[in-house]
């Protein structure tokens, strides 16, 4: 099945509900009694299935699910697991129910489910969710926000590595990573003058499901003090790697369990293999200019993104870069057309934009007061959730007048 036709399986057609996050299941078969079934059943960018030999060792937990299908050796199997020291990952049995002793071992090793050789495909699936469910409780994933284009060069890059910049600074210990989805070529890295590219947003995603923290601390670049960024490195016309969804998604994951604020600079637009990414977005900012043909590319953007991927009304900002008040397409008009009511405006200024790409600085790094600043501030305060404290702190000026 063509990574296309997975997506469209799991936005519209699919009635399962989605996963909390990517898992990887490992299958022990060794009759392939059930393997070809599950090969078909499991199709989800979220999922990544692994049939293990005989000789394989049984995976660790973490994002690791283990699948038994009874089978001849299968004492073996409960024999290592019993006999490991460490922690046995999440474990679903198939087997006769009528084997009691079975199913009491299974029970004893912590089985999330024990399911009937013909178990129904949705008793299975209820069985991920729960995992899944219990696996992303667990770890504390990064918000992420997606930087779109309406049209491609309205100014995500410019926009994203200065926001990037502003959300690094919005609490002391939060770590940001950027990440550049332009495959073939992204000038994130650029804007941020990074030479010194050690990884790249394609080798993570082709390395997705092996790689571990440490793996992608030596991965991605250091850009500025608590800002990295995973950049894009074009690929050679040799180069016979396939981005795909799945790999997509399980890279997202391991990014968001490392940092406290994910961006990506989608300049280039979704593309079938980068959906998982605006699917779990928490906010998409999509960046139009004030023209009219701007607005058309943006209002088929917007169309794709609601209806096609359900993303809902309230994930989205409209960003109108190189905002001028005097032109004659309004804020309201944008408005009325677009139907989306959270609307930001970036001024115009050319100069400021031009010595950035030159230079390689941020703008704050040119003009610590600069409008854009303000703005970049702004809008990093408006996708940060204020933590509760800071929420029910008094302002300055309450706390000072409010003793008396
Ligand atoms: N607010 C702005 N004022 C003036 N120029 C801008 C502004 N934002 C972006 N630009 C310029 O527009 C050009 C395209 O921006 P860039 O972010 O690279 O586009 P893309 O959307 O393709 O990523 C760059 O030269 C950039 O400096
Ligand atoms: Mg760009």
């Amino acid at each position: 099945m063509t990574d296309a036709k997975i997506v469209e399986l799991e936005s519209a057609l699919s009635p399962h509900t989605p996963l909390a996050c990517p898992l990887q299941i490992s299958v022990m078969d060794p009759d392939g009694r059930l393997w070809p079934e599950l090969q078909s059943q499991l199709q989800s960018s979220q999922l990544q299935l692994r049939r293990l030999s005989e000789q394989d060792a049984a995976p660790k937990a973490g994002r690791q699910l283990l699948l038994l299908v009874d089978n001849s050796m299968i004492s073996i199997v409960f024999d290592e697991l019993e006999r490991r020291q460490m922690a046995t990952p999440p474990l679903i049995v198939v087997g006769d129910p009528g084997n009691t002793a079975l199913m009491r071992r299974a029970m004893r090793l912590g089985a999330v489910d024990f399911l009937p050789f013909d178990y129904q495909p949705a008793e299975l699936w209820s069985a991920l969710v729960r995992v899944a469910d219990k696996q992303a409780a667990s770890a504390s994933l990064a918000p992420v926000t997606v930087v779109v284009n309406g049209k491609p060069g309205s100014g995500a890059s410019f926009i994203c590595a200065n926001l990037g910049y502003a959300l690094g600074r919005h609490h002391d210990d939060d770590k940001t990573l950027l990440v550049d989805a332009n495959l073939h070529y992204g000038s994130l890295a650029d804007y941020l003058n990074v030479h010194d590219k050690q990884g790249s947003l394609a080798g993570g995603m082709e390395r997705a499901t092996e790689m571990d923290a440490m793996a992608l601390a030596g991965m991605v670049s250091p850009a500025r003090e608590r800002l990295d960024v995973l950049p894009s490195l074009p690929a050679s016309f040799n180069d016979h790697y396939q981005p795909t969804a799945k790999h997509c998604a399980q890279l997202m994951y391991l990014l968001r369990s490392q940092y406290q604020q994910v961006v990506v600079d989608l300049s280039r637009g979704p593309e079938n293999w980068n959906l998982p990414m605006l699917e779990c977005a928490d906010h998409v900012l999509v960046v139009m200019q004030q023209s009219l043909s701007a607005l058309r590319e943006t209002l088929y953007l917007l169309k794709r993104l609601r209806h096609e991927l359900g993303i809902p009304k309230t994930r989205i900002i409209l960003l109108i870069n190189r905002y001028d008040k005097r032109k004659d397409l309004s804020l309201k008009k944008i408005e009325q057309t677009t139907e989306v009511t959270h609307i930001l405006t970036l001024l115009n200024d050319f100069t400021m934009a031009e010595n950035c790409t030159d230079l390689g600085k941020l703008v704050v790094e040119i003009e610590k007061k600069h409008k854009l600043v303000r703005v970049f501030d702004d809008i990093a305060d408006e996708i940060t959730p204020q933590d509760e404290e800071q929420a029910t702190r008094p302002g300055l000026l309450k706390r000072w007048f409010g003793r008396h």
